[in-house]
């Protein structure tokens, strides 16, 4: 399937800065990379441009992600993913990282190469390197025609269109769609039944129309944002599918609006990071309705106890009282929970920083495409 985008043709419209405008292009962005790619029948997805057979999809025995920043962390969410689908052992590293630690490359790993530009020198070498030793690498990039994509030969583009603002949003988001593909894909030649599968190509099918769902409680995230505008520095707490949700939240607030901003997992708060916690450092807790919902909320417990203001990201009734703000987030199925979580948080950072005033398409100190080490 291609899609056609014209560069020249893309323009601020009605919208202030890219940023804003490449939010809300999400429900559309993700509609282009799942089409014609997402199987009802087999309830699967097919990934052409990765050229493996069912039986070559069999015989790999790893997946690590690597890329840099937000790709990074979007390669967290495929990671989870892949082990929970394909029941395969799957991590992520930056790719910063794994160019300079002499790794070992196995035959049977499949090594996937993240980025929206597809120029960010660190993964590029990462993709030499592995290549060099013989590792089996494919490429998720946006841009058609780049040097990661050049390099690996094979893969997915992502076909969110192009990215124009410093932050990554809808780039983002399709890798991690686009992931999700991967993994089901890989479940789905291994034990992942019909049934389940099915169910899953028809959250991801919906996924766009739960976006849209996001943005209608755009004015209350603002206002939430705008009342912690004054806070020096913000926790971003989650636990398992709420860890990279935590962390791109994180990113996305210290990119844009120069406020500290660190995400931990919420299990290792009490080994330290709690002497942190005042009523000038609001948390927000990622809370998604699955079966850590009575460990999320003790976490929200423990925050409070010490004084911290807390903003719950939530799809689920949290008692009343219990967070001092909410945002609520529409229901899909639980594993794509992190993608659909991660929107409300840039909408959140967004809106955060334009109530400081912030340059938000052009952040200080970054470049949108780090080619230089
Ligand atoms: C995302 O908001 C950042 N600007 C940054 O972390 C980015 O994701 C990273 O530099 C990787 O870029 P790439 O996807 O173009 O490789």
């Amino acid at each position: 399937t291609t899609v056609d985008l014209d560069d020249d043709d893309y323009q601020l419209g009605n919208y202030s800065n890219f940023m804003h405008k490449e939010i809300w292009e999400q429900p559309e962005s993700v509609r282009r990379t799942l089409l014609g790619r997402l199987d009802e029948r087999f309830g699967t997805a097919r990934l052409g441009g990765i050229n493996l057979d069912p039986r070559a999809l069999r015989a790999i025995r790893r997946v690590k992600f690597l890329g840099c920043g937000s790709a990074y962390y979007a390669g967290q969410i495929g990671a989870n993913l892949v082990e929970e689908w394909a029941r395969l052992p799957a991590d992520a590293e930056p790719a910063s990282e794994l160019r300079y630690r002499n790794p070992v490359v196995e035959e049977d790993t499949l090594y996937v190469a993240v980025s929206q530009s597809g120029e960010t020198a660190d993964t590029l070498a990462a993709v030499q390197e592995l290549r060099r030793k013989g590792g089996q690498v494919i490429g998720v990039v946006n841009t058609v025609g780049s040097a990661i994509a050049r390099e690996c030969g094979s893969g997915v583009f992502l076909h969110a269109g192009p990215e124009v603002s410093v932050a990554s949003t809808k780039a983002y988001t399709n890798m991690a769609v686009c992931f999700a593909m991967l993994a089901l894909s890989l479940g789905r030649v291994r034990d992942l039944s019909v049934s389940d599968g099915s169910r899953i190509v028809a959250a991801l099918d919906a996924l766009p129309a739960r976006i849209t769902e996001v943005f209608a409680a755009e004015d209350e995230i603002s206002a939430v944002a705008k009342e912690h505008s004054g806070a020096e520095r913000m926790f971003f707490i989650g636990r398992v599918r709420g860890w990279p949700v935590a962390r791109e939240g994180a990113q996305k607030l210290k990119e844009i609006s120069y406020v500290h901003a660190e995400a931990y997992q919420a299990g290792e708060l009490k080994h330290g990071p709690l002497a942190l916690i005042d009523p000038g450092m609001p948390s927000v807790v990622v809370v998604p309705d699955d079966e850590l919902l009575v460990k999320n909320i003790g976490t929200i417990e423990q925050i409070k106890a010490r004084g911290g203001p807390v903003i719950a990201v939530t799809n689920a009734s949290l008692p009343s009282g219990l967070a001092d703000s909410v945002i609520q987030v529409p229901r899909s199925e639980p594993e794509l929970d992190p993608i659909l979580f991660t929107i409300p948080l840039q909408v959140f950072a967004y809106h955060l920083a334009h109530h400081l005033g912030r340059d938000i398409d052009k952040p200080r100190n970054l470049a949108k495409s780090v080619t230089v080490e």
